[in-house]
């Protein structure tokens, strides 16, 4: 362990960016150093709540900085792209919030580019480093449930109609199979260890014309399928299943902030629970600046090839619901 703390800077000061904020303050080894804003007082105003040492009115002047060790990009999903090659070609690592990108053909353009420029990249998929799910890991690999065959989950909300909100607004990435679905498809994707090979789906489009509830079945090459939907239209159980020849697993809700987890196997049921030091957002920052301070320009717990996977078939079941965004037609 070095002793000089890691100096995160994060790029876009607005929801998600305090809960990162938040996380940090249990981080052994990080500190929040920079903020910047697309205007300087927003950035100072995130500083000063959470005592980072810097404040920048633009992105650019921040990834300059020779003191940020690396940048947690944290606007809305189109500016993921350009926020996170700007960090990679000033040379400082990335955690990018879910979804790397809005479609396969930047994620595949920003793998290359931190390769290129030997720099680390990761996908901010969180779920993957809770402790819970270390558990469930276990349970998985000592053949508990048997094989795997089947998985269901669900990721809703009802969401207050604020058609300007992110959520909502097509020109932000907004609809739930990029802001929700991905989780349903990530966590599928590290359960059973493979990309899906397959799918069906249908997809609801609402007045702003991106999708409020989609709904999909992807079939996996060992035979299994994972069942999910994501909505924004109502309030679901929010939990996931995964279901093998000699018993399941049951991820409590939320599947995608777990706290508990149940293995029912053998003819016996046993809960386990492990709570999280801060928000959950630790442990993935954790493993961050353990792969940036190793040297590795990704993360073989969240690797390149699986982001990239996911965002294809995210790309293709858009194309099925027919979701395309406004800038994507421009182009
Ligand atoms: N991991 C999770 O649990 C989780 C939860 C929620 C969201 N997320 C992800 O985090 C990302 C941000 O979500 P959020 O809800 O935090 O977003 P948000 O609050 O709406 O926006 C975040 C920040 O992005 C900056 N930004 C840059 N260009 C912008 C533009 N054209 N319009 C609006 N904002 C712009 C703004 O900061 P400045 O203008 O001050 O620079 C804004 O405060 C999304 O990609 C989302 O998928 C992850």
């Amino acid at each position: 362990m070095e002793n000089k703390p890691f100096r995160w800077g994060i790029i876009g000061p607005g929801r998600i960016a305090r809960k990162f904020a938040d996380a940090l303050t249990v981080v052994d080894g990080g500190i929040l150093y920079a903020v910047a804003s697309r205007e300087l007082e927003r950035a100072r105003a995130f500083s000063n709540k959470y005592q980072a040492e810097k404040s920048f009115g633009s992105y650019a002047e921040m990834v300059e900085d020779p003191d940020v060790d690396g940048v947690y990009v944290a606007t809305p999903h189109p500016f993921h792209y350009e926020n996170s090659l700007l960090s990679l070609k000033a040379g400082k690592p990335v955690l990018c919030e879910k979804p790397l990108t809005v479609n396969a053909a930047e994620a595949d353009q920003l793998i290359k580019a931190a390769r290129s420029n030997k720099t680390f990249l990761m996908e901010a998929m969180w779920t993957r480093f809770l402790p819970v799910l270390q558990q469930v890991r276990q349970w998985l690999d000592d053949g508990r449930i048997g094989k795997v065959k089947l998985l269901t989950s669900t990721f809703g909300f009802r969401a207050a109609r604020e058609l300007e909100d992110r959520a909502f607004n097509p020109n932000l990435g907004g609809g739930v199979l990029l802001d929700l679905g991905v989780y349903n498809i990530s966590i599928s994707q590290w359960v059973l260890g493979q990309d899906a090979l397959s799918f069906a789906t249908q997809g609801i489009l609402g007045e702003t014309k991106v999708d409020e509830l989609t709904a999909v079945n992807l079939l996996y090459e060992n035979g299994a399928v994972s069942q999910f939907t994501c909505n924004m239209v109502s309030d679901t159980t929010n939990d996931m299943y995964v279901y093998g020849t000699e018993g399941h697993i049951y991820i409590h809700p939320q599947f995608w902030r777990p706290t508990a987890a149940t293995l029912v196997s053998g003819g016996q049921e046993t809960m386990e629970t492990r709570s999280f030091r801060k928000n959950g957002f630790e442990y993935q920052i954790e493993e961050a600046i353990t792969c940036i301070r190793s040297g590795l320009l990704e993360s073989p717990r969240m690797p390149h090839a699986q982001t990239l996977s996911n965002m294809q078939l995210m790309d293709e079941i858009r194309a099925q619901i027919g979701l395309i965004y406004p800038f994507e037609k421009q182009k």
